[in-house]
C-alpha cells in the first residue's frame, strides 16, 4: 500500500518491553508513530523524513560487547530526538558523555526533581518532584558537550538531559508507562512543543486516507474476505465495503463450531444492515465429518485449518474472478521489532489463513496493518459497527472444537453451546463481560455420578474458565464472586441436559494456556 503523506514519529526499538507502549502513547496524542528495529538503515530513515525520533529503552548495557547501537549520524539529521532509558544512555555515550553502572540499580517507583526550565518539562516548575517509573542498571555520569541537566534523582543524577540547540533530549525514566502519571504531558511536550507536530492522527482522518489508498490499489478489482464475526475481520469488512462497495465479497464459513447466535448475528449485521455481498457457507457436516473420532488437540487444529482453506477456496471460485484477499492483520503482528516475540504460536498451531494468498494467487489488502487493537475499535465505531461487535471477547479460530475435549459430535457441541450461552448471559448480567479478557466453558469428557430429584445421573463435566489478560500472552484466572459461580453452576446443571457437574479452572497462564487445547 502506498505510504500516506503524514507526519511520522519514528521509534527505534532497542528491545524494551515497553516499546509498543511508547507507540501507543504517541498515537493517543494523535501523532502517527511506527516502530522499527534499532538497526533500521539510516538511508531509510532519511527517506521516511520523520518529524521526530524516539530511542526506546532496552535490556542491554551500552558497554556490552553486542549492545544494540545506532550510527552517531542519527544525531546529525536535524530531527528532534528523545532517548528513553537505554536510549538516553546510548545517546550520551555516542555523543561523548560517560555512562557507568549505577551503584544501586533502580527498578520501580522513584521521584525526579526538575532542574530549571525546559521545553520538555513545560508546565512543571523548577524543583518540582515528579513521580516516575525507573528501570535501569546504568546511569549517565558525565553529560556530553552541549547538554545540560534538567532533572535528577538520588541514584541517577542525570535523570533528564537536554541539548536544546540540537533538540536532543533524554530521560532515564519511562514516560510511557502508567506509573509515570504525568508521562503523557512530557511526551506531548516533546511532540508538540519541541518537534512541532500537529495532533492530526485520528480515525476519521485514517478512514479518508485509507479509502483513497484502497481505491487506488484495488482499482476495478474484486476483493474476497473471510469474515469470522470477530473485531478485526468485521472492521476490515466495514472499511472495504465503504471503499469499494459491492466489489467486496465476504465469506462466512459456518464450520459447526460456532457459538449460539453467531451466524445469525453476522448475517443480520453484514447482509441486512451493511448490505454487503455476504456468502454463508454451511460446512458443518464437512467439518464434523473430518473431525470424527479425532481427540488429539493438534490434529484437530490442523484438520480445521486445512478444511477451512478448502471450503474458502471453493466458495471463492464461485464468485468468479477475484483479485485480492482482504485480511484483518494488525500492527502488532507486523512490527519487526527486537522485543516482539510471541511464543504461543509454537505451543499451538494457530488457525489462520496465512497460506491463502499464495495458494490462490491473490494480492493482499490489509487495511488495518498500521493499527493497534484499540485503534481498530475506534475505527469500527467511526464506521458504525455496534459496541457488542467491537468489544466482544476473543474467540479462537478453531472455535468450540478446542473447548470440546475428547471426540467432537454435534450432540456434545450443542451441550457446550447451551452451557456457554448461560455463562455469557450471567457474566454480562453481572456487568463483568467487558472487564474480563475471556470467559467460557470447556466440556470435559469426564463423567460422574449425580442426583437430580430422585434420579441418578451419570453425565459429563463443564469446566468454567475466566481470565484477565492484556494480550493473551499471559493471563490470570479471575476470582469470580461466589454467588455468580453458584448461579452459573446451578443454571448449567438444571438447564443443560448432558452436564451434571461444574468445576472452576484456577490456573493462570503460564503454566496453563487460556484454551484447554
Ligand atoms: P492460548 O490458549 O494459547 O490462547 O493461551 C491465547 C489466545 O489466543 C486465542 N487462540 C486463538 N486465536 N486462532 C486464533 O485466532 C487460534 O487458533 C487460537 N487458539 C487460541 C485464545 O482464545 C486466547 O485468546
Amino acid at each position: 500500500m502506498a505510504t500516506m503523506v503524514r507526519e511520522l514519529c519514528l521509534i527505534l526499538d532497542f528491545g524494551s518491553q515497553y516499546t509498543q507502549l511508547i507507540a501507543r502513547r504517541v498515537r493517543e496524542l494523535k501523532v502517527y508513530s511506527e516502530i522499527h528495529p534499532f538497526d533500521f538503515p539510516l538511508e531509510k530513515i532519511r527517506a521516511m523524513a520523520p518529524r521526530a525520533i524516539v530511542l526506546s529503552g532496552g535490556p542491554s548495557s551500552c558497554y556490552d560487547a553486542d549492545a544494540p547501537a545506532v550510527s552517531s549520524e542519527l544525531f546529525q539529521l536535524g530531527v528532534p530526538i528523545l532517548g528513553i532509558c537505554y536510549g538516553v544512555q546510548l545517546m550520551a555515550k555516542l555523543l561523548g558523555g560517560e555512562v557507568r553502572p549505577s551503584s544501586q540499580r533502580e527498578y520501580g517507583r522513584a521521584h525526579v526533581q526538575i532542574r530549571g526550565q525546559s521545553e520538555l518539562f513545560h508546565g512543571f516548575h523548577d524543583a518540582e518532584r515528579l513521580a516516575v517509573w525507573m528501570s535501569h542498571g546504568d546511569r549517565v555520569d558525565r553529560l556530553p558537550e552541549g547538554f545540560r541537566l534538567i532533572g535528577e534523582t538520588h541514584n541517577a543524577p542525570a535523570a533528564a538531559i537536554a541539548d536544546e540547540a540540537h533538540q536532543i533530549y533524554g530521560v532515564q525514566f519511562h514516560p510511557e508507562v502508567a506509573h509515570t502519571p504525568r508521562g503523557g504531558e512530557i511526551l506531548g511536550n516533546f511532540l508538540f512543543r519541541i518537534a512541532g507536530f500537529s495532533p492530526s492522527w485520528t480515525m476519521a482522518s485514517f478512514i479518508d486516507q485509507s479509502i483513497a489508498e484502497l481505491r487506488a490499489k484495488i482499482g476495478s478489482g474484486r476483493v474476497v474476505l473471510g469474515l469470522s464475526g470477530g473485531v478485526d475481520s468485521s472492521v476490515t469488512a466495514a472499511l472495504l465495503q465503504r471503499a469499494i462497495g459491492e466489489r467486496l465479497t465476504c465469506i462466512f464459513v459456518d464450520n459447526g463450531l460456532l457459538r449460539s447466535g453467531e451466524r445469525s448475528g453476522v448475517e443480520a449485521l453484514f447482509r441486512d444492515a451493511f448490505r454487503a455481498d455476504l456468502r454463508v457457507v454451511d460446512a458443518e457436516a464437512r467439518f464434523l465429518g473430518a473431525l470424527e473420532g479425532v481427540t488429539e488437540p493438534e490434529q484437530k487444529r490442523k484438520i480445521i485449518g486445512r478444511t477451512f482453506i478448502e471450503v474458502f477456496e471453493e466458495e471463492a471460485h464461485h464468485i468468479g474472478s477475484v483479485d485480492f484477499l482482504g485480511q484483518g492483520t494488525l500492527y502488532p503482528d507486523v512490527i519487526e521489532s527486537v522485543s516482539h516475540r510471541g511464543p504461543s504460536a509454537t505451543i499451538k498451531s494457530h488457525h489462520n489463513v496465512g497460506g491463502l494468498p499464495e495458494r490462490m494467487k491473490l494480492g493482499l489488502v490489509e487495511p488495518l496493518r498500521e493499527l493497534f487493537k484499540d485503534e481498530v475499535r475506534e475505527l469500527g465505531a467511526e464506521l458504525a459497527l455496534p459496541h457488542h461487535v467491537l468489544w466482544r471477547q476473543p474467540f479462537p479460530g478453531p472455535g468450540l472444537a478446542v473447548r470440546c475435549l475428547g471426540s467432537i459430535s454435534k450432540q456434545r457441541l450443542d451441550i457446550l453451546r447451551a452451557a456457554e450461552a448461560i455463562i455469557d448471559e450471567e457474566i454480562r448480567a453481572a456487568g463483568l463481560y467487558d472487564s474480563i479478557w475471556q470467559s467460557f466453558g470447556v466440556l470435559l469428557p469426564v463423567r460422574s455420578v449425580g442426583v437430580m430429584g430422585d434420579q441418578r445421573t451419570y453425565a459429563e463435566t463443564l469446566c468454567l474458565r475466566a481470565v484477565h489478560s492484556k494480550d493473551g500472552m499471559t493471563a490470570d484466572w479471575v476470582p469470580l464472586p461466589y454467588d455468580l459461580l453458584g448461579t452459573i453452576s446451578r443454571r448449567v446443571v438444571n438447564e443443560v441436559r448432558g452436564i451434571n457437574r461444574v468445576v472452576y479452572d484456577i490456573t493462570s497462564k503460564p503454566p496453563g494456556t487460556i484454551e484447554w487445547e
